[in-house]
């Protein structure tokens, strides 16, 4: 029998809904929050504010574009954490009473958990990740290697000892005075540019671990120095700085991703999160692709950043093995992924 599960999304600062029948994506609509740009990152109260504004008629216009009633759903999914707790409340208190009042069951999914599954919403011409498979799970708040050997058994090998991926690439994207969020504004320029122009400092954590804070670091003292001589100096090499910081983070993403592949012997990688959206992260991942023979996944730009069709399919795997919440769930705002 088909299952339509709604899934809502609303630990940081994207209001997303989505309607799931099966494995099959009938609906995802995100309503971002432009109010962040000008503060250079997401300032939490104005986005709990913003979500309570957005939560209704974004669930309404999800159940319209899948064309269902309420009264259709068999499972209401939604991300428990981490995330802001303002945030992440919106989203828990609706699903609690929107579920409640249809007496259906309720689905608590980990956003981290959700990025990773998005790799199973159904996609003409894609296959489906087989298990166990490696996950770089990359995005604002997190970077991560997981070894996934179900939809429920995530192992996380290897994580950031400071700051994550999409954070690095925010922070170097505010040195160089662009809007927040940075990710793609960088990923743009880098497009043109030489990602061998300039050399920064990639750090050499052991084992599957990575840090970024001494990349940012080394980043922000060599634009210091050169804005001294050249005060027009990020303006005139915009395109050359902007790929050489990304190939700086790429390099570091892939060459433990490698390592891990090897020791592990898994030859099945995927990529997840917000920084998958990266264009050089995505090449890099199909050289090395093609080098190691292994098969890839990458998302689709609607997957890679955050939104509710990944917490309906991961809600649909719990569905499927009765995996309820009680109404008394509260959210939790650090990963609970180890
Ligand atoms: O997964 P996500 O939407 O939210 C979190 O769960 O954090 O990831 C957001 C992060 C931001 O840091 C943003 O700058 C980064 O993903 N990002 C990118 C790109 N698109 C988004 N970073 C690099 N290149 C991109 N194309
Ligand atoms: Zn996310």
């Amino acid at each position: 029998m088909d299952a339509f599960i709604l899934g809502i999304e609303s630990s940081c600062d994207d209001t997303s809904a989505a309607v799931l029948c099966n494995h099959r994506l009938l609906s995802n609509v995100i309503a971002g929050q432009e109010v962040h740009a000008q503060y250079g990152g997401v300032v939490p109260e104005l986005a709990s504010r913003a979500h309570q504004q957005n939560i209704v008629p974004v669930v309404d216009a999800a159940l319209k574009k899948a064309g269902i009633g309420a009264k259709d759903l068999n499972a209401v999914a939604f991300t428990r954490g981490p995330g802001l707790l303002g945030s992440l409340l919106v989203g828990v208190s609706f699903a609690k009473s929107f579920a409640y009042s249809l007496h259906l069951p309720l689905v608590e999914v980990d956003h981290l958990h959700g990025h990773i599954l998005s790799h199973f919403i159904f996609r003409e011409g894609c296959e489906q990740p087989h298990f166990p498979f490696l996950c770089l799970l990359v995005s604002g708040g997190h970077t991560q290697i997981v070894k996934v050997s179900s939809p429920s058994e995530m192992q996380v090998v290897g994580s950031t000892i400071d700051d994550a991926a999409g954070e690095a690439f925010d922070k170097a994207a505010k040195i160089l005075g662009y809007p927040y969020p940075g990710g793609p504004v960088i990923d743009r320029l880098a497009q043109t540019g030489n990602p061998h122009a300039f050399t920064f400092s990639e750090a050499h954590v052991p084992g599957y671990d990575y840090s970024f804070s001494g990349l940012k670091t080394s980043f922000l003292y060599f634009m210091r120095d050169r804005l001294k001589d050249n005060p027009h100096f990020a303006e005139e090499n915009a395109a050359d700085l902007c790929a050489s910081f990304q190939y700086a983070v790429c390099h570091s993403l892939m060459s433990k991703v490698i390592k891990a592949a090897r020791d592990l012997k898994i030859s099945e990688v995927a990529i997840a999160g917000g920084v998958s959206a990266n264009s050089g992260l995505q090449q890099s991942l199909r050289e090395a692709g093609e080098k190691y023979h292994w098969t890839i996944h990458i998302p689709t730009l609607s997957f890679s950043t955050d939104n509710a069709a990944m917490i309906a399919i991961a809600g649909y795997y719990k569905y499927l093995k009765g995996e309820f919440s009680d109404y008394n769930v509260v959210p939790y705002t650090r990963s609970e992924m180890r």
